[in-house]
């Protein structure tokens, strides 16, 4: 069953209202997947000024594809979920080497790149080719479990097929693009999470949660599984003018990207517990004299799964120690080179030379 009324009241407030957005002016699937990749990190507001420098410096598939990774993650830095910008970088070079740089016009071809779900496959196919796929994200959901008052949390395996079948009803298929993206809009703008201001909602006589009075209970979700704690101790080493670096190479966080010298433990530790720690050895092994400071403490810092809490020390060394010889040597003014994860980043800012 397909009911379009929903649609037209979509399309006609979201040509009111919609926002004057760089990707909304391209039809092109390059410029249409980068957009969303990046939206699905960030806000609009924030993720513009990653847009265009991104594609100011890789306009095209190819030019991403001929990047090196390191490049792409210094492009990518500040966003996190660094995995998703080296599936980019991925799926870019399968582009430019399999399909001769040309997007694949299919949704099963685009859903096949490395990195691109549901998500991304529907809104590259119907915003590029106007094909019938319905998108399905955070806001889409919103405007659905309140539209049709839908119990069912939206994380659940139950619900994410009640959830597609509701969106499928809705497409208007001779316009699925602008459909998509007028529903999505909806979302950022009028049917916002808290306080949504439902009497200048186009939709509010066909809202069952509005009719409820019980638009806030919706969209349902399922309790969260509980974060992981981590304890990380950084160490900024200063010998001369350089300092060391490590790039995480690890099936863990931060995949490719740079860090300090890090002694990890299964607890909180003070720096007495660090220097029993058989790691926090090794790495200063003959290194002489240390003269070390507390630079920040207990640093907490929220991923999507983890909670990392981080100390930072800095480190002046007499020597080079056998320790930090496997670790990347760098003179400390080249640091603005490398890619760090936001938490060293915030870290190089508050203390940029010690
Ligand atoms: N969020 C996700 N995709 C978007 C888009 N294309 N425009 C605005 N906000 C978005």
């Amino acid at each position: 069953m397909n009911d379009n009324s929903y649609s037209k009241i979509l399309v006609s407030w979201y040509e009111k209202h919609r926002r004057d957005l760089p990707w909304r002016h391209s039809s092109d699937p390059y410029v249409i997947w980068i957009s969303e990749v990046i939206l699905q990190q960030t806000r609009v507001a924030q993720g513009l000024a990653y847009f265009n420098r991104f594609m100011a410096r890789f306009p095209n598939v190819c030019l991403l594809a001929q990047a090196s990774e390191d490049e792409v993650l210094k492009y990518w830095e500040g966003l996190g979920y660094y995995s998703r910008a080296r599936n980019l970088h991925e799926a870019a070079r399968t582009v430019c080497e399999k399909h001769g740089g040309v997007f694949p016009r299919t949704y099963a071809g685009v859903r096949a790149l490395k990195g691109i779900g549901d998500y991304t496959a529907a809104a590259i196919v119907s915003f590029s080719y106007g094909l019938p796929y319905p998108v399905l994200d955070g806001n889409v959901f919103r405007v659905l479990s309140r539209l049709f008052a839908v119990a069912t949390p939206i994380d659940s395996t139950e619900g994410k097929k009640t959830f597609r079948r509701l969106a499928e009803m809705l497409l208007d298929e001779s316009n699925p693009g602008l459909h998509n993206q007028a529903i999505m809009e909806l979302g950022a703008l009028q049917c916002v999470p808290r306080q949504p201001d439902c009497p200048q909602c186009p939709l509010i006589y066909k809202c069952m949660a509005y009719a409820e009075g019980a638009v806030s209970a919706y969209p349902v979700k399922q309790a969260k599984a509980k974060s992981r704690p981590r304890y990380f101790h950084f160490f900024h080493i200063l010998w001369g003018e350089y300092t060391y670096l490590q790039r995480r190479e690890a099936k863990d966080i931060w995949q490719g990207l740079y860090q300090f010298p890090l002694v990890e433990t299964d607890g909180p530790a003070d720096f007495t517990d660090l220097q029993q720690a058989e790691d926090f050895r090794c790495l200063f092994q003959r290194c002489g004299r240390l003269e070390i400071s507390v630079r920040r403490q207990n640093v907490r810092h929220v991923l999507s799964h983890q909670v990392i809490y981080a100390t930072f020390y800095s480190v002046r060394v007499e020597q080079e120690g056998e320790g930090l010889r496997s670790y990347l040597r760098v003179p400390a003014a080249d640091l603005p080179g490398y890619a760090f994860p936001r938490l060293l980043q915030n870290y190089l800012q508050e203390c940029p030379d010690e």
